[in-house]
């Protein structure tokens, strides 16, 4: 999807422009009540613990990268998530939920995107 075509003011897409732009590694602040910090790193490590609100996760499928959609990533996934904290993916293959719910995810199935039916929805809601 080309999404500068449906940003309707000039600033809103000065601000898409600006969070692909900015460099990786340091904290920006992009408008008055959002800052962002873009980090390069592989999910395989990723360390963090109880810090993230929400995940979006975005990986390409499991058929081009299994390694991926493993217990292994979503535990990692899951421990980096903060209590009631969410990550929602595209995919809505039954392996994939039993990896999310075998390292604690609750996990719902959604209405999909556009040509997607269905999609998953993993919520932290407890520490295990
Ligand atoms: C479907 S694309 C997601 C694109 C992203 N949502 C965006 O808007 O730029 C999948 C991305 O995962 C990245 N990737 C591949 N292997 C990875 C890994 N082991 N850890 C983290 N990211 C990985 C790829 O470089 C690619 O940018």
């Amino acid at each position: 999807m080309n999404f500068i075509s449906v940003l309707e003011a000039e600033k809103e897409s000065d601000m898409f422009d600006e969070i692909h732009d900015v460099s990786w590694g340091e904290k920006h602040q992009i408008s008055d009540r959002f800052s962002l910090l873009k980090r390069k790193q592989f999910f395989e490590d990723i360390e963090d613990k109880d810090v993230f609100n929400l995940i979006y996760f975005d990986a390409f499928g499991a058929r081009v990268q299994p390694q991926l959609w493993t217990e292994e990533i979503f535990k990692k996934m899951f421990d980096a998530l903060k209590v009631d904290g969410v990550l929602v993916t595209y995919s809505a293959k039954g392996s994939v939920r039993r990896a999310m719910q075998a390292v604690g995810f609750m996990v719902e199935r959604l209405p999909g995107p556009p040509g997607k039916r269905e999609m998953l929805r993993a919520t932290k809601i407890k520490s295990e």
